[in-house]
């Protein structure tokens, strides 16, 4: 071999060997699987492997957050976890920070000035542990929102609801065309509907707030309380339990398919109705508040980046934290997801009725508010899921027993 080949073959040998660190696989878990979602989660997809040779790959557990959540952290606690994570933001981490499990995102957060880009600050107050930054939040989704399909009730006779006692009145009249007047969906859509929409929309914010994140037995057991109970008692009437179905967008899909009128679910929907071609203000309708005092809770999402010891993964880590707050990709992502962005900078001239709607929502400070998991325990939102449940799918148990067992959980329930 000629001195000259031997030294071209050094020269890339020594060029390979310097070459930044190698692309990294970068498998991203997530409960997004519904149509809508699934759409949303490809824009982020889309741009991450278009900033280069990272790849994402998808790890979509099917289901919901309460069958992917535990999945999730127990393959981060055992070692084996995904390069980057879904949660809502809230308490769901605090285990996996405290275990020094997590990728600390503060010095990235500070370089692109997140806490100055993200409103509310409450999002990124959520992602703040120790004055350290341990998440990226993406969107804000709030589960206030009930969604009519206009036709049923014109088909009916009658006009699109505004309110929830609307959608009460013209139960019968749908009935006695066998459409049901509300579809639900068994597990959190139901605690949803009681918890997160009915309680703060009668008894108002303060009482949501005071019961479920200052544990409020006393307020739990009261008459404001009770007259919560006695409208829940009203919803669960409308709903035959054999109708009740296994996921929140099958519950959707009745109402854009026109076998049911309405239904209590957040902004999320609207990714179902979008992937649906149908349009906001003309064939459903979106109330929030039921129809009532417009309240939002800040619910939403942010992504974790769990430890990895290659340098390349952690390189694509926090690229990707990067790419998913970047302005082109929040407005690319949330109008796919029918969520709100996290930050305010971005141009949504694409935003439906039903977004201008929240982005109008949230201009008044007053009119936000905390979302569970930001206030209690996933332990203590799951006693109450299930206790709600159970009310809702058995006759037999009363007001009076549901609010016992309710004053229970808040007496028990751990910060
Ligand atoms: C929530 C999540 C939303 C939506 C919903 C239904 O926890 O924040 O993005 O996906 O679950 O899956």
């Amino acid at each position: 071999m000629s001195y000259r080949t031997r030294l071209l073959g050094a020269a890339a040998v020594f060029a390979a060997l310097s070459a930044p660190a190698f692309a990294a696989d970068c498998e991203v878990t997530h409960w997004w699987t519904s149509g809508g979602e699934a759409a949303a989660v490809a824009e982020f997809q889309k741009a991450f492997d278009a900033l280069g040779d990272d790849k994402w790959v998808d790890g979509a557990i099917g289901g919901s957050g309460d069958t992917a959540r535990p999945i999730i952290i127990s393959r981060i606690m055992g070692g084996n976890p995904p390069c980057a994570t879904q949660f809502n933001p809230g308490k769901d981490a605090d285990d996996l920070i405290d275990a020094e499990l997590i990728l600390d995102l503060t010095e990235v957060a500070e370089a692109e000035g997140w806490r100055d880009i993200v409103r509310p600050s409450s999002q990124m107050d959520s992602c703040t542990r120790d004055g350290k930054v341990w998440c990226v939040p993406v969107n804000l989704h709030s589960a206030q929102w009930m969604w009519t399909n206009r036709k049923v009730y014109e088909d009916a006779g009658l006009e699109p609801p505004k309110t929830w006692e609307d959608v009460v009145a013209a139960a019968p009249a749908l009935q006695a065309k066998g459409v049901m007047p509300l579809s639900a969906a068994q597990g959190w859509p139901i605690n949803l509907l009681l918890m997160e929409v009915m309680l703060p929309a009668l008894a108002g914010r303060d009482a949501y707030v005071d019961i479920l994140e200052k544990k409020n037995a006393e307020a739990a057991g009261g008459p404001e309380m009770r007259k919560v109970f006695e409208a829940m008692d009203e919803a669960r009437k409308l709903v035959d339990p054999s109708t009740i179905v296994p996921q929140w967008n099958d519950a959707v899909s009745l109402v854009i398919t026109g076998k049911a009128g309405a239904n209590v679910m957040g902004d999320w929907a609207q990714g179902e109705f979008q992937v649906a071609n149908m349009v906001a203000g003309q064939d459903y309708d979106c109330l929030p508040g039921l129809g009532h005092s417009p309240m939002l809770n800040t619910g939403g999402d942010v992504f974790y980046f769990p430890k990895n010891e290659d340098p390349a993964v952690t390189a694509a880590q926090l690229k990707m934290a990067s790419s998913m707050i970047s302005k082109e990709v929040q407005v690319a992502f949330n109008l796919k997801k029918g969520s709100l962005p996290i930050r305010p900078d971005v141009d949504l001239a694409a935003a439906n009725d039903c977004m201008k709607k929240g982005l109008a929502i949230l201009e008044d400070p007053n009119n936000i508010m905390p979302s569970p998991a930001q206030m209690m325990q996933r332990e203590t939102q799951n006693a109450i899921r299930d206790l709600f449940n159970e009310f809702f799918t058995d006759p037999s148990m009363t007001v009076d027993d549901v609010q016992a067992q309710f004053v229970e959980i808040i007496e028990n329930a751990p910060e």
